[in-house]
């Protein structure tokens, strides 16, 4: 018999955890109104006051798994920059890469010798041959859209409905009530998105066949499992599916696996063998300092190739001036050699297993209405007992004030989990310990919530 955690439980806690987060944090506070005298929303980033809390906590030093904000209150980091430190805020190679790599020079226009050791690393570790640089997965996706669309001819695109892709205005439709609608909170867009894209629900196979039949989409923009509005794992054999229904309707299948390269040294691609035609890699793959790649088929190259032939010379709108420098292709060199290994993997996976096991514990010792899922070194919980199949289902159960209780009872804790959603991700630097630690805050928080 489930426990039952009521509006009052959920509101009590939420009242008298941001009281004690004022309490804790009196110097963020002063420099939260210092900020609001020059920045928009108060934060170098608008979404940075989105976490829900009275102000944002300022971090004055991140290193390994540990936070110190500007009270000099500590923190271990299950939120890791939403998977930008995946491995750790400056890991020790990285550093030693970045210090070297001050002497040296970071932007020149061409490339450095680190360049074919990259691209060989990305194609041994993701199984594509060709790539390019990027200076975040949003500039990469959008380049991609780009290819895609020249090559084929096609207009539109196909994504998930509830996916998240970065700032790519084609992103922003979803389906309400069955019907495709564009994103009435994007800004500044004046387009009708839907002429751009199509909306399916993830794990819909007959819907997915019905929108690429006509072969009039150029690509399936998709992360293999949906990692931004909860996680929402692929069925058996979903997967399989769109990669023979994009094949036989001549679309180009990405799979973004900016968040899923928690799987392993190769993606969740490498790990379940999809082949997908393009990949993109953003976030973790310079450790957190602005970099991402895109990598794509002889097929593809060979396509690429044949259109730029016979292109008009003039700009691509494709490539921004900091991207491929000197220093991304050092400091990615440095990941993939370090990080991005067999080796470096396994102990994050076995450790991210405990969290798993020790959060589903927790579910059955106090009978939550809850689940948990995990990619890897990525674990979720969710506050609903089934796992969603799809965006719609996923959208119902996420963004619950209960969220908020338990992001505020662990933050005022000394446990940090990402914000809009309950992701936990385990590096390098993180111990059992510091498992433990998440496992049991979230013990006590749920014996006051049920
Ligand atoms: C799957 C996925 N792709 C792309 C992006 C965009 O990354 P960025 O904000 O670094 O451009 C995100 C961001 O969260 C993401 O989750």
């Amino acid at each position: 018999m489930p426990s039952r955690i009521t509006d009052a439980s959920v509101e009590a806690m939420l009242t008298r955890e941001k009281a004690l987060f004022l309490q804790r944090n009196p110097k963020s506070g002063t420099l939260a109104d210092q900020s609001s005298k020059h920045w928009l929303r108060g934060v170098p980033m608008h979404w940075m006051v989105d976490w829900g809390t009275p102000f944002p906590l300022f971090i004055a030093k991140a290193s390994g798994v540990d936070l110190t904000d500007a009270d000099g209150n500590s923190y271990v980091d299950f939120c890791l920059g939403d998977t930008g430190a995946m491995f750790g805020h400056s890991p020790r190679a990285l550093a030693e890469t970045l210090r070297r790599a001050s002497e040296d020079g970071f932007t020149t226009m061409l490339p450095s010798p680190d360049a074919p050791v990259v691209g060989e690393l990305l194609a041994e570790r993701f199984g594509l041959p060709f790539w390019q640089v990027t200076a975040t997965a949003s500039d990469a996706n959008r380049s991609v859209l780009r290819w895609c669309r020249a090559i084929t001819g096609r207009k539109k695109i196909l994504i998930f409905n509830g996916c998240y892709h970065g700032a790519v205005d084609e992103t922003f439709v979803s389906l309400a009530n069955g019907r495709q609608i564009a994103d009435p909170a994007l800004i500044g867009e004046p387009r009708d998105l839907n002429e751009l894209t199509k909306v399916v629900e993830f794990n819909d196979i007959a819907a997915l066949e019905a929108a690429l039949s006509p072969s009039d989409v150029a690509c399936v923009l998709a992360e293999p499992v949906m990692t931004n509005i909860g996680m929402v794992l692929p069925d058996d054999g979903f997967l399989a599916a769109l990669r023979a229904i994009t094949r036989r309707t001549g679309t180009i299948l990405v799979m973004d696996e900016t968040h899923c390269m928690s799987s392993g040294p190769g993606g969740y691609s490498g790990a379940s063998g999809l082949e997908p035609d393009a990949i993109v890699l953003g976030k973790p793959i310079a450790g957190g300092v602005p970099a991402a790649v895109y990598g794509f088929s002889d097929e593809i190259a060979q396509r690429i190739r044949a259109y730029l032939a016979t292109r008009t010379p003039g700009h691509s709108g494709i490539g921004t001036t900091l991207s491929g420098s000197k220093l991304q292709l050092a400091l990615m060199r440095t990941m993939l050699e370090t990080y991005f290994t067999r080796e470096a993997f396994a102990p994050l996976i076995e450790l991210a297993k405990r969290l798993e096991k020790g959060i589903a514990d927790v579910i059955i010792k106090y009978g939550a209405p809850w689940h948990v899922v995990r990619v890897g070194a990525r674990v979720e919980f969710m506050c609903s007992p089934d796992r969603p199949r799809n965006g719609g289902e996923a959208a119902r159960i996420i963004h619950q004030p209960v969220d908020m209780a338990i992001h505020h009872y662990l933050l005022n804790r000394g446990v940090v989990i990402t914000p809009f959603h309950n992701m936990m991700l385990v590096c390098p630097a993180t111990t059992k310990a510091h498992v433990e630690s998440l496992i049991q805050g979230l013990d006590h928080c749920l014996a006051e919530l049920v």
